[in-house]
């Protein structure tokens, strides 16, 4: 059997988090950790979590496995658990639990829409659609595949000490997205809007961010990307 530790905790009924230990049986090592709560839920409905795709596309099942972020769905139980004896599984860290696995994201959805996530085009819109050349289409390679996990933002300590001034990674990995879009007229006001002491430059270059992103993207570079066209602005 795999010995397994999750969080729990119900308002209602708890007055404090604990830790629930449970067992899955072996063959559960090819599996999901997403299979693995599935297989939970079935014996005891009242474990809560989220999920929905399960094919790393939705972004709902993000939560700490053994200590990293990611989405439960595409993580095998052999890679969560390498040399460990137990699978513990954890809600988002530095995000309000609101029960068991599930936290409450407004506050990082409203930093994402701090950065205005949409194109600001103000010419007459074409009759069929803005035109890229394939070299500006693929500056946006790299950006747009960013589903809003959480789970970089979640591993930010930068975000754990100011997540009401600090926009975190995954918001300023979108900023750059649209800054660097061929198509947006607002990059002097996307860049202005983030030169203050806090906004971008709270970032101290950790790392974590880029260390978990579950689609493999690289949120501390895009960071990077945008303090120096700061500085070129500035020079
Ligand atoms: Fe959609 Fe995992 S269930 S990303």
């Amino acid at each position: 059997m795999i010995e397994i530790q999750v969080y729990r905790y119900n308002s209602e009924r708890d007055r404090i988090p604990y830790m629930q230990s449970l067992q899955v049986p072996e063959h559960f090592r090819k599996r999901m950790v997403l299979d693995v709560l599935e297989y939970l839920h079935e014996e005891d409905p009242t474990l809560v979590y989220r999920r929905s795709c399960r094919e790393g596309v939705c972004g709902s099942d993000g939560m700490n496995i053994n200590g990293k972020n990611r989405l439960a769905c595409i993580t095998p139980v052999s890679e969560a658990l390498g040399t460990a004896g137990t699978l513990v599984i954890r809600p988002l860290p530095g995000m309000p639990v609101i029960r068991d696995l599930v936290v409450d994201q407004s506050l990082f959805f409203r930093q994402y829409a701090r950065i205005e996530p949409w194109l600001v085009n103000h010419e007459p819109a074409p009759a069929i659609e803005r035109l890229q050349s394939p070299e500006e289409r693929a500056r946006l390679d790299g950006l747009y595949e960013c589903i809003l996990c959480g789970c970089c933002t979640s591993q930010c300590p930068s975000w754990w000490w100011n997540p009401e001034k600090y926009i975190g990674p995954a918001g300023l990995l979108q900023a750059w997205r649209f800054i660097v879009d061929s198509r947006d007229q607002a990059r002097t006001e996307r860049l202005g809007g983030l030169e203050d002491p806090f906004s971008l430059f709270r970032c101290r270059s950790i790392g974590n961010c880029t260390w978990v992103c579950p689609k493999g993207l690289n949120p501390m570079g895009a960071i990077g990307m945008i303090r120096l066209e700061l500085l070129k602005e500035g020079s």
